[in-house]
């Protein structure tokens, strides 16, 4: 398709409520939409020493994300902050100096928690991250939801019809977002 876009859960859990809610957003994507699940789990433990040298999952993670024309970010907070596994990945991926993957590539961020504020700590987190990494990233609508029982329906949906439909509109104006920004 046309746009292809990255997806980056912070999660490695079986069970990820972000993972889940990033399989039923990309079903609300416009048609001329793709999505891939990029793997963090496999990536080695940044170390700058192999900068000049750098394992072939990072190689691969990073042409999948110079490929895209943009990227979403899904992640859970941890310690109100965004988890390791997802700094780690966005480490390598911004290396060697001068080769940042994620260099102007329209950003969507989203979060879902156990707690009531949604995973917003760690989000603002990862938008300073995300500015310095120069991406133009979507400010508005904000999505910060709270898990709780029937969130995902048995089909893996959002169970809640005006959730489902706040989440369409994030789309489309993160949809709108990547063609202004591509
Ligand atoms: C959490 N959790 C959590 N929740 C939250 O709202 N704010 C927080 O700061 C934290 N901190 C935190 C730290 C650690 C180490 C863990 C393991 C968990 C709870 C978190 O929301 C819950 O585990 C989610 O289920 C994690 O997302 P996934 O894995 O379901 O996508």
């Amino acid at each position: 398709s046309q746009y292809r876009i990255a997806v980056i859960v912070g999660s490695l859990r079986k069970d990820s409520f972000n993972r889940k809610l990033a399989r039923a957003l990309e079903k609300l994507g416009p048609a001329e939409f793709s999505f891939e699940d990029l793997d963090v789990g496999g990536l080695p433990l940044y170390n700058q020493d192999n900068d000049a040298n750098q394992a072939e999952s990072v190689k691969q993670f990073k042409s999948r994300i110079k490929e895209a024309q943009g990227v979403i970010f899904v992640t859970p907070e941890y310690n109100r902050s965004i988890p390791g596994v997802l700094k780690n990945a966005i480490d390598n991926a911004s290396r060697p100096y001068g080769q940042n993957a994620f260099a102007g590539k329209p950003a969507g961020i989203l979060g879902i928690s156990i707690g009531a504020i949604g995973t917003s700590l760690a989000q603002q987190h990862l938008r300073n991250v995300a500015a310095y990494l120069d991406m133009p990233t979507l400010n508005q609508p904000e999505v910060f939801l709270q898990a709780k029982e029937g969130f995902f329906d048995a089909t893996g949906d959002i169970g809640n019809a005006d959730t489902r439909k706040f989440l369409q509109g994030w789309m489309n104006a993160y949809a709108a977002w990547v063609k202004k920004n591509n």
